[in-house]
């Protein structure tokens, strides 16, 4: 049975569609996004399978040689946006940013294919799927053990996370030219990075447009080295899932490649066990110091499914502490963190598309009533605030921008398609 807002999410995943591609939201993102595109598939799966394809397609179409996927693909100049084509240089076809985003694709392109076994689609995404995973193995690997590094924030998703904020501190900065952000002009710079974040952010893009978007000098000399708990989580999963695809294609070698990454990464997570945090957080692999603080995308290793029986256990304690410190779960930096703050994007608010995983790992752990809270508490900022980008933890009021194509996708796929649908159309939280 639709409801209202199943129809309000419906309309804005085709107002944000530009033919074949969505927009996150007019204005603030005007172009395609890598894990915004693959969240927005699983939307439109519910309500049009051959337009879910097209997005993951017409992501990779932006796949670059050495297999790259990059985190924005360009394609129409949008004068509203900084820092655009002009600013990244990458003379890619079709132009786009030089740097990459969670690899969430191969984990929605299963859900796809268990929900339409379309062979012919997924055999031409396939080798485009795995050329991805490669590339992370070969230039976001520096240890061999499975930990993704990241050399940029916008990478990781989680832009202005606390968890940057020292590794980003020792980034020089003296030499950025001169640059006009715009994204302030869209949404409340309360929600938004500091200056001295994107000044940071651009010292990084420089480093990579003079070297030319050589991944592997960007990899090893470049400012910014950290090892992401949030990529890596979500690749271990990511490899699991394209190992499944793998099988269905009758790919033993590639599953068995896949199954070694796994292995590697089950055994290499330990290396981000923070004793004190009694979270997995991200490393900077400049000064080997751990960020030492537990955000939403710790609580990612319920979905890759890695972590000794202690872990999982003080993880889920730790869950539990950070449920009860919010009114609404899972704020994206912890609420009793000094550097915790409500509105500003990634240094609290809630965002759906991690709820999403992470209440997808707690039930594949068995902790249903911990998944039907993140579920139920996902439903209840939505009704009280609309489809925003992200959400007050505190109050639930709506940051960021408006009428948000991942939001939307979340809800439709959670509504319509997923086995606790009833649960959360029914609300029945915890
Ligand atoms: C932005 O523009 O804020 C994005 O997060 C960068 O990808």
């Amino acid at each position: 049975m639709s409801t209202q807002l199943d129809q309000i999410a419906e309309q804005i995943l085709r107002d944000n569609d530009r033919g074949g591609y969505t927009v996150p939201t007019p204005g603030l993102y005007p172009y395609q996004w890598n894990w915004d595109s693959a969240f927005a598939a699983l939307g439109f799966a519910a309500f049009d399978m051959s337009r879910a394809w097209r997005e993951i397609e017409t992501l990779f179409d932006g796949q670059w040689p050495d297999g790259m996927v990059p985190h924005i693909i360009f394609r129409a100049t949008q004068p509203g946006y900084f820092p655009g084509p002009d600013a990244w240089q990458t003379n890619k076809d079709p132009l786009s940013s030089g740097i990459t985003q969670p690899p969430v694709a191969a984990s929605i392109v299963r859900i796809l294919y268990e929900q339409d076994q379309d062979k012919a689609r997924l055999e031409a995404l396939y080798p485009k799927l795995l050329a991805s995973h490669r590339w992370f193995a070969e230039f976001r690997d520096p240890l061999n053990n499975g930990l993704v590094m990241t050399t940029h924030p916008w990478e990781t998703g989680r832009d202005n996370c606390p968890e940057w904020d020292a590794p980003a501190r020792n980034v020089d900065i003296s030499n950025v030219s001169p640059y006009q952000r715009s994204d302030v002009s869209h949404v409340d710079s309360d929600m938004r990075p500091q200056n001295v974040d994107y000044d940071r952010y651009m010292a990084m893009l420089e480093f990579g447009r003079s070297a030319k978007w050589d991944h592997a000098e960007i990899a090893s000399n470049g400012p910014f080295r950290v090892l992401d708990v949030g990529m890596t989580m979500i690749l271990i999963r990511a490899n699991r899932d394209l190992a499944w695809l793998a099988e269905q294609l009758g790919r033993d070698e590639d599953a068995d490649y896949l199954r070694e990454q796994i292995e590697k990464a089950e055994s290499g997570a330990s290396y981000l066990w923070d004793d004190t945090a009694r979270a997995f957080c991200s490393k900077d692999l400049k000064t080997d110091l751990s960020s030492s603080l537990c955000t939403n995308a710790s609580f990612l290793a319920f979905y890759a499914n890695v972590g000794t029986t202690e872990q999982r256990s003080a993880l889920l304690k730790n869950f539990e502490r950070v449920a009860s410190a919010a009114t609404f779960t899972a704020p994206s930096t912890d609420p009793e963190h000094p550097e915790f703050d409500s509105k500003r994007y990634w240094r609290g608010p809630i965002w759906v598309v991690v709820n999403f995983m992470i209440a997808e790992g707690l039930r594949e752990q068995g902790c249903e009533h911990q998944a039907a809270r993140v579920q139920h508490d996902t439903k209840k900022v939505i009704e009280r605030s609309g489809f925003f980008e992200s959400f007050d933890p505190v109050t639930g009021k709506g940051s960021g921008g408006s009428d948000f194509t991942w939001t939307a996708a979340i809800w439709l796929h959670w509504a319509r398609f997923a086995h606790s649908s009833t649960q959360f159309l029914e609300g029945q939280g915890a």
